[in-house]
């Protein structure tokens, strides 16, 4: 039934395409979900590189799924040929994978039709321009290619492992594929003489990925088939939107062309007229949509993981804005142009438009500045290594990577760009060395506290068992006892020492909640403990001091934890989690955790965001935690597997390991959140909350400190106690303290001033009576003059003013304040030009003060410090200013 010849393809957008697809498979009874996100749950990738990553477990068959069929458009990732991005028609670190997905469901003897009914009916593509590759031994797929569809032999091509086997990362679910293949026409071709299915140019497109995901390999290689024949394909909506628009490559359709568009305008380019300027429009066209879907998605620029990858775009967006001649930040003028075209489809853009463009005007900002001063660098190192023809030192990069945040990946861009290779091993030796250091310095703390006893301690004794999530005192044997980092047979009375007990109720700090203080007890004696903490894995020592008797290993004790500090510190810890879940609700789910500090006292909580917190923001962060605490919710806590904790989506650490079983921490309908600390039994126990403080403590990470329940009340009772003394001072009440203190204010300043112009009225009479007794030299008049308390700027208000009624004059004025003189010298033209000058004559007679200054002919400042030479100084004028005109 081919219409072989008739070209029935009419021209669609990709907003089209993309519904197209999704449509027809809908009608082929799939449910259509919506893109997941960019950075997947499954810790084996950093990024969704295809659209069948969400589904994994399904595949797995370790997860039963709602739905047999599935379709998707899924954003992706892929960073693996970020270099090639731009230099070809088709490489992307952004795209969109179109699927559809069978979990046990269909198998090939529908996906193929299927695909094969969508591109030639649906889309229109020419039939006879199609050919299907499929794996070596799938003869079951050629032949349904041959029965089913028609396509004859000559048509259908057999590839090896390399093209017709897929697999989304070195283990996981995989299978034998089968690519749809679509000639675009000799003028698209490479011209080899083999160039044909296969070959990697242009003319012979693969433009759909048939997989028929039948094994799992594991980490031997092995494949062992699974449980259920599944189906998986993926097809590129911008590879497909370029077929279907009849353009050269995916660049040129109706998804990136605006962008470049916008991009050459900023520059002052034209498309299509510079190999260089054409280059650095795609990349950054692909860059920035891809920066903008990452943020969207809660990735932030860093140094190291996903993060990384964004911080990497971005850097190589800027400098490719300046390849072609934009030196001014231009990122986020072009995101409403990446908006119009993906943010109907995807919302995610408009809901963190704010956020994504202050994140990247921020990185952007920061970027810029040291570019410049980089690649100046870069530059005169390149020279020298061509000069003598050699590879660019691995420092050197290294040292671009630590002072001026040069990804090694843009320096060995630039470096290949004058033919120069990096010499990677330099570099790599730099960055151990840096490791190193760091945890050198990380490991002092714990060689200092005399390692190896409790390293050996925790081998002997294990885990100390902890019973402090439900008590606070409780019976125990002493095991071991440490005194002057050794272990000991006792202790005496008064003596630091440390403790292993049999079992604790004591809380060693963890997780940002400090240790529990308190008092071990026994026969005879007290042991007050003023810390508690983890030397080694999970041993517990008890630090402090024998306040009485005697104490050994084998002894019987009570333990009890100082309960009222305990509950201040529940209800902070609460209180944290409360305060991470307000934040995220308010400022976006980009906010992280990146570091806490739970006290009796007060609560420290540091996240991941951009930008300082306003006024209303905190009060809105404020509300929002402690209507959680009117409500007075349960505060439960569980013990679970690891994954189950992710499938309930409990927000955990990025960085941290978990051991198989996690204790969640869950505040219903609020929050839920992987934690070993000690909690309040219910909100409501917590108290008042309030943020005390807000600050930014590095590159894009903001610290809240917080107060809750009495802290919190003494907050209020210190601000309301200072706030009764201003309004005593001030005598003024609440309601009109603040209008007071402005009217205060205000009539302060304008006091000055009028002090200020009293002074100057003064002085001027006093500078006038000292021009009365000016001394001629040499046709110009030398008028000296000291003034008490006068600052620099009385005296050069005042000097002009002389000036313009003493044309030919030489003024030195003298303030002088606690000891201490300043002066200010200043000469008429008529004066400078018969050889005055005042910066040398200032000079010299701060010099007979024991003082400096200087300055130019017409005006020189300088002073003294020993006021009591000033009378002798001045005096000394006359004869230096008769030798200097007498030049
Ligand atoms: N998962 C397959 C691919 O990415 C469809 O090509």
């Amino acid at each position: 039934m081919h219409m072989a010849g008739i070209d029935r393809m009419r021209h669609r957008s990709a907003e089209e395409l993309r519904e197209l697809f999704l449509s027809y498979f809908e009608g082929l009874g799939s449910k259509r979900y919506a893109s997941f996100p960019l950075v997947p749950d499954d810790p084996t990738l950093m990024f969704t590189v295809a659209g069948m990553v969400p589904f994994k477990p399904y595949f797995l068959g370790l997860k039963t799924p709602e739905v047999t069929r599935a379709t998707t458009a899924q954003k992706c990732i892929r960073t693996n040929d970020i270099e090639n991005v731009g230099r070809t028609a088709r490489h992307h670190t952004f795209f969109e994978m179109l699927g559809n997905f069978s979990f046990g469901d269909y198998f090939k003897k529908e996906a193929i039709p299927w695909a094969w009914e969508f591109l030639t009916e649906r889309v229109g593509l020419d039939p006879d321009r199609m050919y299907a590759t499929i794996y070596l031994d799938d003869d079951e797929a050629g032949d349904m290619w041959k029965a089913l569809v028609g396509l004859p032999d000559e048509r259908i091509v057999r590839l090896g492992e390399d093209d017709n086997f897929w697999a989304a990362g070195p283990t996981g679910p995989c299978g034998p594929c089968s690519e749809i293949i679509y000639d675009q026409g000799p003028q698209f071709s490479c011209g080899r003489p083999d160039c044909g299915v296969g070959c990697s140019c242009d003319r012979y497109l693969e433009i759909w990925n048939l997989v028929f995901m039948q094994f799992s390999r594991d980490e031997s290689g092995a494949l062992t088939p699974l449980p259920k024949k599944n189906i998986d394909t993926g097809m590129g909506l911008e590879r497909l939107s370029s077929v279907v628009q009849r353009v050269k490559g995916d660049f040129e359709t109706d998804l990136f062309m605006p962008i470049i568009s916008r991009t050459c305008g900023l520059a002052g380019i034209r498309y299509g007229e510079s190999e260089k300027g054409d280059l650095s429009a795609r990349v950054i066209s692909d860059h920035l949509r891809a920066s903008a879907f990452m943020i969207a998605d809660g990735v932030l620029p860093s140094n190291d993981g996903p993060g990384y990858v964004l911080r990497r775009l971005i850097r190589r967006s800027v400098r490719y804005g300046r390849i072609i001649g934009i030196d001014r930040p231009f990122l986020t003028g072009l995101l409403p142009v990446v908006s119009e075209i993906m943010g109907g489809r995807y919302g995610e853009l408009k809901e963190h438009g704010a956020a994504i463009e202050q994140i990247i005007s921020l990185e952007e900002e920061r970027f810029g500045r040291t570019l410049a001063q980089g690649t100046e660098i870069l530059e005169g190192e390149l020279g020298k290594v061509r000069r003598s023809s050699s590879d660019l030192p691995g420092e050197v990069a290294f040292m671009l990577h630590d002072t001026y945040g040069f990804p090694l990946e843009l320096t060995e861009e630039i470096a290949e760009e004058t033919g120069v290779k990096v010499r990677r091993e330099g570099f790599d030796r730099e960055m151990e060395r840096q490791r190193d250091r760091a945890r050198a310095s990380s490991k002092q703390a714990s060689a200092v506290m005399g390692k190896n006893i409790y390293t050996e301690l925790a081998d002997e004794l294990g885990a100390t068992p902890f019973d402090g999530y439900e008590a606070t005192s409780g019976a125990a044997e002493v095991l071991a006892v440490i005194v002057g980092g050794a272990l000991s047979d006792s202790i005496d009375c008064g003596a630091e020492a440390q403790i292993v007990l049999s079992r604790t109720p004591f809380y060693a700090e963890r997780g940002g909640q400090v240790g529990d203080t308190g008092v071990l007890s026994g026969d005879g004696f007290r042991f007050e403990v003023s810390d508690t903490k983890h030397p080694s894995g999970d041993l517990i020592v008890h630090c402090g001091r024998l306040a009485q008797g005697r104490m050994a290993p084998g002894m019987k004790v009570e333990a009890a934890v100082d309960s009222n500090r305990r509950d201040s510190i529940r209800g902070h810890h609460t209180a944290t989690h409360l305060l991470h879940e307000s934040l995220i609700r308010v400022l976006g789910p980009h906010v992280r955790q990146a570091g806490s500090l739970v006290s009796p006292d007060f609560l420290r909580f540091d996240y991941n965001h951009f930008a300082p917190l306003s006024p209303d923001q905190i009060a809105q962060v404020e509300r929002m935690a402690y209507s959680q605490v009117l409500a007075d919710m349960p505060v439960k806590t569980s013990v679970m597997g690891y994954d189950e904790a992710r499938k309930l989506g409990v927000k955990a650490l990025f960085e941290e390991k978990y051991g198989d079983v996690v204790r969640v921490l869950e505040i219903p309908g609020f929050s839920a959140e992987l934690c070993g600390g000690t909690h309040a039994s219910s909100t409501g126990r917590i108290g008042l909350i309030k943020i005390a403080r807000e600050e930014g403590i590095g590159a894009g990470v903001r610290r809240i400190v917080a107060v809750c329940g009495m802290p919190a009340l003494e907050m209020f009772q210190n601000a309301s106690s200072a706030m009764r003394s201003l309004c005593d001072v001030l005598e003024a009440d609440a309601e009109s303290l603040v209008s007071k203190a402005r009217a205060l204010a205000e009539d302060k300043k304008a006091l000055e001033r009028r002090n200020q112009e009293l002074g100057l009225a003064g002085m001027t009479k006093a500078a006038h009576a000292a021009a009365e007794k000016a001394v001629r030299v040499g046709g110009v008049a030398l008028i000296a003059g000291s003034f008490k308390g006068a600052s620099r700027e009385m005296l050069r208000s005042l000097g002009d003013r002389i000036r313009q009624s003493e044309p030919d004059s030489v003024l030195l004025l003298a303030g002088v304040e606690g000891g201490v003189v300043s002066l200010i010298g200043m000469a008429s033209e008529e004066a400078v030009k018969r050889g005055v000058h005042a910066g040398n004559l200032v000079r010299e007679i701060s010099k007979l003060m024991g003082g400096s200054g200087g300055g130019k002919p017409s005006m020189g400042q300088g002073g003294g410090k020993d006021a009591s030479r000033l009378k002798e100084a001045l005096a000394a004028a006359e004869g230096l200013v008769r030798a200097q005109v007498g030049k």
